[in-house]
């Protein structure tokens, strides 16, 4: 029997690769699947060999990621709760995409996951897995277990002699992808707790360190999607190293917020998003431009059932194609380019222009213009403040 193992290189997936083979009798494939994260991809499948797995995948989707996760998310404005990018949320579908195509690769017959009982990514693997093979079976250690803490994994890798790398092992729970780093748990779980944050962050500058000079970014879009930042042309994922780096740099896009999970309960986390968070705030002030009030409102309640969806683990399903759809149709005129100021953890405007943009000078200037007269406006308020009259009259106001 052969397991296909989500492999991240640190502690506790590596001491599930004794356990499965302990438990299951199976040889273990090790896939630790690239999603922009910054690794040693040597020393990580050293590690996982090192750990007893018998086979080590690698798949590097990065760009993958950026093109059919990222770039639909920023399309479509999306934050969970008003707030958050969906940074892992965005990455889990494309990680089980992967392990599927492994265990269909290899012929295993489960999938295990290192996630938790308490947490959203068991809930998006699953989903994920579910809608590539049905039939997978899912091994989840931590459900299982009796492995309840740091001391406890130390132990069982003594005991199995799993390779221990790094004597500090963080403190925090993260994952990190192009698009973002979490960080949860240790000190950070706790709301009460004030944090530093120049010592938890790892992609952005705390706002103490940023520079004292503002930096203004150009980015250029085509039918929604940014093709080139400072008038050089990039790929996706290269927009968003690019712009990872320059809003990193300027302390923008760190989140500290209390967010509700599918399972039901609360959690404090802390996010760096840098250049999605640049990106976003670019796209949604081009779409300010260039789209109608109604389109713009339409696209904002979508969202929030959308990013709600993608929280959840519903990516694919026939209600996220359906609104992706929708949003995809309203970029067809989000082309231009926006340039933003960049200051202490700021992004101030800093000229606009598209060629579609719905914004007349004549018209909403305070000159005459050949489409609306002054005088419009009367017969327009006359109609809207008869329902007030009448309720006057009537001693209802
Ligand atoms: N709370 C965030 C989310 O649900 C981040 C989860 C990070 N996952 C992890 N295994 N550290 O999207
Ligand atoms: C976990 O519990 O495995 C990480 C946190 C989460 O999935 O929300």
């Amino acid at each position: 029997d052969k397991i296909v193992l989500a492999y991240s290189g640190g502690l506790d997936t590596s001491i599930t690769i004794p356990w499965l083979k302990e438990n299951y009798d199976a040889d273990i494939i090790a896939v630790c699947v690239d999603v922009g994260q910054k690794e040693d991809w040597e020393a990580v499948e050293k590690k996982a060999i090192a750990s007893g797995a018998s086979k080590f995948y690698n798949p590097h989707v990065a760009d993958v990621l950026a093109e059919e996760y990222i770039y639909p998310a920023i399309s479509s404005n999306l934050k969970y709760q008003g707030t958050y990018l969906l940074g892992t949320a965005l990455a889990r579908p494309l990680i089980a995409k992967e392990l599927v195509a492994v265990a269909h690769k290899e012929g295993a017959t489960a999938i295990c996951h290192g996630c938790t009982g308490k947490g959203n990514d068991q809930v998006r693997f699953e989903t994920g897995i579910a809608a590539f093979d049905p039939e997978m079976k899912i091994v989840a250690p931590w459900r299982i277990w009796d492995i309840k803490s740091r001391e406890d994994a130390l132990k069982y890798a003594e005991l199995k002699g799993v390779p221990v790398t790094s004597t500090i092992e963080k403190i925090y729970s993260e994952d990190e992808n192009l698009m973002h780093i979490s960080h949860e748990g240790g000190d950070i779980e706790s709301p009460k707790n004030a944090v530093d944050y120049s010592s938890i962050l790892n992609i952005t500058n705390a706002l103490e360190n940023t520079p004292d000079e503002a930096e203004i970014v150009e980015i250029t879009f085509e039918q929604g999607k940014a093709t080139a930042v400072n008038g050089e042309e990039l790929k996706p994922h290269e927009v968003l190293e690019t712009l990872n780096a320059i809003a990193g740099k300027h302390g923008i896009g760190v989140l500290d917020w209390i967010e509700d999970r599918t399972i039901g309960m609360k959690s404090r986390g802390i996010y760096e998003t840098p250049g999605a968070t640049l990106l976003m705030e670019a796209h949604e002030r081009l779409e300010s431009l260039t789209l109608t009030k109604e389109t713009i409102k339409l696209k904002q309640h979508l969202a929030v059932e959308f990013a709600e969806l993608i929280y959840n683990g519903q990516w694919y399903s026939m209600a996220s194609d359906s609104i992706l759809a929708f949003m995809n149709h309203t970029q067809k005129t989000v082309t231009g380019d926006v340039k933003l100021k960049l200051y202490k953890g700021n992004m101030l405007p800093h000229g606009l222009k598209s060629e579609f943009a719905l914004f007349d000078e004549d018209v909403s200037g305070f000159g005459e213009d050949d489409l609306f007269d002054h005088h419009d406006a009367e017969g327009y308020i006359n109609v809207i403040t008869l329902p007030t009259k009448i309720q006057k009259k009537l001693g209802l106001l």
